[in-house]
């Protein structure tokens, strides 16, 4: 049988990489998995980068692979020969690696948000389309069981034109505290998890599943601060981003999407997560610590364990045919990465393959291309909240007007910023 193989590098090995990344790569090795033609192929950790060598020394026991630290790390990394470059790296700074693997020729898988700006998009979307391979995004809230019910219904015009919506998606301290204390200095909770809902919302609403077009019109939000950093500093506890959308006839939709990393340590969930959409003719209420399961355990919960645990995301557990395994939709997303990749490179004769590689990038619940209304959201989030860090508060983005394609205004102020001059 032909065997084809995938060889992956990783760049950042912290949380996500161990929640998600790293049970793909155990379950996966040796594993012989078959393309949507029935080609075989198998994927590869070859190699890893990372800032420091933390978790270094996990990855040699387990792997007997290379592992690079320092600033030329994704270099020696590349050295290897990698065909899919992987980046779970803290949220400013995913630009660099992408780029130098996308400028190999590799496939590069970026953890949200891809980028902070449109500008590094640009440069992304344009090295992708010359390398000829793939640049994506994971989103994994896209293939939550919930949210495909959700689409499904807005796409069969059961639900039928959004008209508003809050989601909110509060974390732990232990977050901004801890797991990210080494980079959380002048960072923000909404580009951190807000942008899955602006994805969530992008997606589900716009064209991706209905043939319309609907237009981001409006960004704004606001912020507070003075417990992970000083209260007149650049570092967000919270955030409440206010996001406006126009449908084809011309009437508005507006969201309201909080977020925050200084949920007490001990609440129930991991995090707390709800959505609410309301539409001409009903709504959609959802509490991800509802989804039914109530745990206690003397001594482990809330902390150790939690109370209400999400067994979709990447829950490990036993099957009833054998031993246990991780699996949800956390890593659903990644293997269908690995799996597209193999679809290009694979299926089919060279000659084809551009045609294989531009189906998948059409496909834009993860390509850069089908993520610029959610960078437009980021940019615009992270140039409000600087200018609110120095005393100017209020401002709002318009996005695709006649000024420019992202110009910000504060209040009582004439003079506009543009962050974006094209259309976006
Ligand atoms: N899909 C999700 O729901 C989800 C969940 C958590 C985090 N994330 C995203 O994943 C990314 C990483 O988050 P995390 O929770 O794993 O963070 P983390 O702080 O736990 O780990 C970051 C890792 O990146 C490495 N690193 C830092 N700077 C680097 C650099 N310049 N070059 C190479 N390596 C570098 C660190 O050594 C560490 O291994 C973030 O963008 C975050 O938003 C996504």
């Amino acid at each position: 049988m032909k065997k084809n193989t995938i060889r992956i590098g990783m760049v950042g090995l912290g949380m996500i990489f161990r929640e998600t990344y790293l049970p793909v790569f155990q379950q996966g090795r040796g594993r012989i998995k078959l393309t949507q033609e029935d080609n075989p192929y198998e994927i590869q950790l070859i190699g890893v980068a990372s800032q420091t060598e933390r978790s270094h020394s996990t990855i040699r026991e387990q792997f007997g692979i290379p592992c690079y630290a320092g600033p030329d790390a994704v270099n020696q990394l590349l050295s290897l020969g990698i065909d899919a470059l992987c980046i779970a790296t803290p949220d400013g700074t995913h630009h660099f690696p992408a780029l130098q693997g996308l400028r190999h020729g590799c496939h590069v898988l970026i953890e949200k948000p891809s980028v902070l700006s449109l500008q590094d998009l640009d440069v992304l979307e344009e090295q992708s389309n010359c390398s000829q391979s793939m640049a994506r995004v994971v989103y994994h809230k896209l293939a939550d069981p919930d949210h495909k019910r959700l689409r499904t219904l807005v796409g069969e015009n059961v639900l039928c034109h959004v008209n508003s919506g809050y989601c909110t998606l509060l974390e732990p301290k232990s977050i901004s505290q801890g797991t990210f204390a080494a980079w959380v200095s002048g960072r923000n909770p909404s580009t951190y998890v807000a942008v899955h809902y602006f994805k969530l919302i992008d997606f589900t609403f716009g064209p991706a599943t209905l043939a319309i077009g609907w237009k981001l019109k409006r960004i704004g939000c606001h912020g507070q601060r003075g417990i992970v950093g000083p209260s007149q500093g650049s570092t967000w506890d919270s955030v409440q981003n206010h996001i406006t959308y126009e449908h084809p006839d011309g009437r508005e939709a507006t969201f309201d999407i909080h977020t925050s990393w200084v949920n007490p340590d001990n609440f129930p969930g991991y995090v707390d997560q709800e959505v609410q959409f309301r539409f001409d003719n009903g709504t959609w209420n959802a509490s991800q610590r509802k989804r039914g399961v109530e745990l206690v355990v003397d001594g482990l919960t809330p902390i150790e364990l939690k109370t209400n645990i999400n067994n979709h995301y990447n829950a490990c557990l036993m099957d009833p045919w054998g031993p246990k395994v991780t699996k949800g939709y956390g890593l659903e997303v990644l293997e269908r990465f690995f799996a597209e990749i193999a679809h290009v490179e694979w299926d089919g004769s060279k000659g084809d393959r551009n045609t294989r590689l531009n189906q998948v990038k059409s496909l834009s619940y993860a390509d850069l291309s089908g993520d610029r209304n959610v960078v437009a959201m980021v940019h615009a989030t992270e140039a409000i909240l600087d200018l609110a860090s120095q005393g100017k508060p209020g401002g709002v983005v318009e996005v695709n007007g006649e000024h420019g394609g992202l110009v910000l205004s504060l209040p009582g102020v004439e003079e506009r910023v543009i962050l974006y001059e094209k259309p976006i």
